[in-house]
């Protein structure tokens, strides 16, 4: 037992991506090597309450079996799992006791690194790397602000247009603005032309896209993405095939080969994503080799212009009317079953499921090391 990593493995929580989240844990939790590691699985409800469970040290046969006690009421598991509740009054609410007394496993026994398998709100935006910093836990994958940039649709391009990656015209507006000036924010957007796409700022797995073909689908579109975020982003429409690249590393990332997503719906939406199945992935990409090369190139440019770390899954568009590649978008937090296009990129790039889960722990802890070295003028 002793010498085994533990890792504390946060999944479900309060995102619409909820379902995804519990697929993934039981994945990972089934894949791990656990000569190395020892698990305990952190689930939070849907409602956002944090759930412990036991130490793992074998592979459970299905994440509903496990026994789970909400966070700060009873002992998760065994009597030396204890220092995990001491770290969810931090998780739970940055108790006063936390913030004054420091790290709650401050006997370094406790967790040696989180890997949160969170996707889309309150998991992939920087909120709970945010926490993890706040308690001094090394974690899984990006850091607190490559998460939110690569949250935010409009952040994440003005990165990518600093960095001078190609991408289509786009515009963006909040509830403000559209309920102020309707008229000036429509024509505004309508410099693009039509068809167009319209998009909550912070959201994933497609919730609240459209197309929008005229001014009456336009507002339509507008409106449906405003249930779902204050700002919303509209892009000129590209008749593309979509090609993406996984990223691993941290100041010296590794990029897979290309693979290409060739959706079952008229876009990669989240029936075609999630439900239907019928989506296909051809890994590697039947693209030219200086296409290839080149997507490469810019995912991994793409991840530095976040501030990457870890992981990353970078999203193009190539052009079929002429072969050029633009960006869409990267994803912190990707899809990471083992039949997601992130891991089966990296097996087609010679990077096993559990190879990639070590060479993730091993990057989390490499970056933890690297900033507990930085003087951050605290004084002692
Ligand atoms: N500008 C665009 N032109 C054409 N299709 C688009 C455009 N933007 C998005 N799409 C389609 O919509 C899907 C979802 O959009 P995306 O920006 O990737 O959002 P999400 O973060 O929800 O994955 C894409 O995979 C693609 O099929
Ligand atoms: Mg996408």
């Amino acid at each position: 037992m002793g010498n085994k990593i533990r890792v504390g493995l946060v999944y479900g929580g309060r995102s619409g991506e909820h379902q995804v989240s519990l697929q993934t844990a039981l994945a990972v939790l089934k894949a791990f090597d656990y000569d190395k590691y020892e698990l305990i699985p952190f689930y939070i409800t849907p409602k956002g309450q944090w759930r412990s469970g036991p130490l793992l040290s074998a592979p459970p046969s299905a994440v509903a079996e496990l026994q789970f006690t909400p966070a700060g009421e009873a002992s998760a598991g065994s009597g030396d799992a204890g220092g995990t509740l001491a770290l969810l009054p931090v998780l739970q609410g940055m108790s006063e006791k936390v913030l004054t007394e420091g790290s709650p496993v401050s006997d370094g026994k406790a967790i040696d690194v989180m890997l949160p398998l969170l996707h889309g709100t309150f998991g992939e935006d920087g909120t709970i790397q945010g926490l993890f910093e706040m308690a001094g836990l090394p974690y899984v994958g990006a850091g607190v602000l490559a998460s939110s940039v690569g949250m935010d649709k409009v952040a994440m391009k003005t990165m990518f247009a600093q960095a001078g990656l190609p991408q289509v015209g786009y515009r963006h507006l909040i509830r403000f603005q559209w309920n102020k000036d309707r008229e000036a924010v429509l024509a505004n957007i309508e410099e693009l032309g039509y068809p167009c796409f319209v998009k909550p700022a912070n959201l994933g797995s497609s919730v609240g896209v459209s197309k929008a073909r005229n001014r009456e689908e336009l507002v339509a579109a507008i409106e449906e993405a405003l249930r779902f975020d204050r700002k919303v982003i509209v892009e000129e429409f590209v008749d593309a095939r979509e090609i993406e690249v996984s990223v691993l590393g941290n100041d010296d990332p590794r990029a897979s080969v290309p693979g290409e997503i060739v959706s079952s719906n008229e876009f990669y939406d989240y029936k075609a994503k999630y439900i239907d199945g019928k989506s296909i992935m051809v890994i590697p990409a039947e693209i030219p080799q200086e296409t290839a090369d080149a997507v490469r190139d810019m995912a991994l440019r793409a991840f530095r212009s976040i501030d990457g770390s870890g992981l990353c899954r970078a999203d193009f568009f190539l052009r079929r009317s002429d072969g050029k590649l633009f960006i869409n978008e990267v994803n912190t937090l990707p899809g990471f079953t083992p039949y997601s296009m992130y891991p089966q990129m990296w097996k087609e790039s010679g990077v096993s499921y559990r190879e990639l889960l070590d060479t993730l722990i091993q990057l989390a802890l490499e970056r933890f090391e690297e900033r507990q070295s930085i003087d951050y003028g605290g004084g002692e």
